[in-house]
């Protein structure tokens, strides 16, 4: 499974954090910046992420900004692209359970290090359920045809 992660400044130090606990489990993990706490627009960033899971480099996408908002708006203008602003590990499981989520957003300013471990585990280690909510990801994603 290759996963990437992203970040704005306000989720640099959340990132950092979470890309050793990933990377120290074994996760093939690439860090796409930004790689420090000076201002920056996380939407190039997002973007970047988000672009890359469309074209299938990666099989999941990681982003943090200050309250996960932002770079979610962002990734989830990318044709293909299914991302859950996640603050629990229910959210983080039924965002792939029922939704097939790719890319999972955060919020640093908002979740602890403790939650976000939570989230990224149960992001990376849940499947689709398929069957009911195959056909309604199906309609998602035919939303972005018209
Ligand atoms: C940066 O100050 C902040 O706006 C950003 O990290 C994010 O929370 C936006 O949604």
């Amino acid at each position: 499974m290759k996963i990437c992660i992203a970040n704005d400044h306000a989720g640099y130090e959340l990132k950092c954090q979470i890309f050793d606990y990933l990377n120290n489990h074994g996760y093939d993990i690439t860090d796409l910046g930004c790689h420090g706490k000076e201002s920056v627009d996380y939407t190039e960033f997002a973007y970047k992420a988000a672009k890359d899971v469309a074209d299938k480099r990666y099989d999941f996408g990681i982003i943090i900004c200050g309250t996960g908002l932002g770079v979610s708006m962002v990734a989830n203008k990318v044709k293909g692209i299914r991302a859950a602003v996640c603050t629990n590990e229910f959210m983080a499981k039924m965002a792939r359970e029922h939704n097939d989520a790719n890319v999972v957003c955060m919020g640093a300013r908002v979740i602890g290090l403790g939650v976000a471990k939570g989230i990224v585990d149960a992001f990376l280690e849940t499947g689709f359920d398929g069957g009911r909510h195959k056909a309604r990801v199906d309609n998602i994603m035919r939303v972005e045809e018209n």
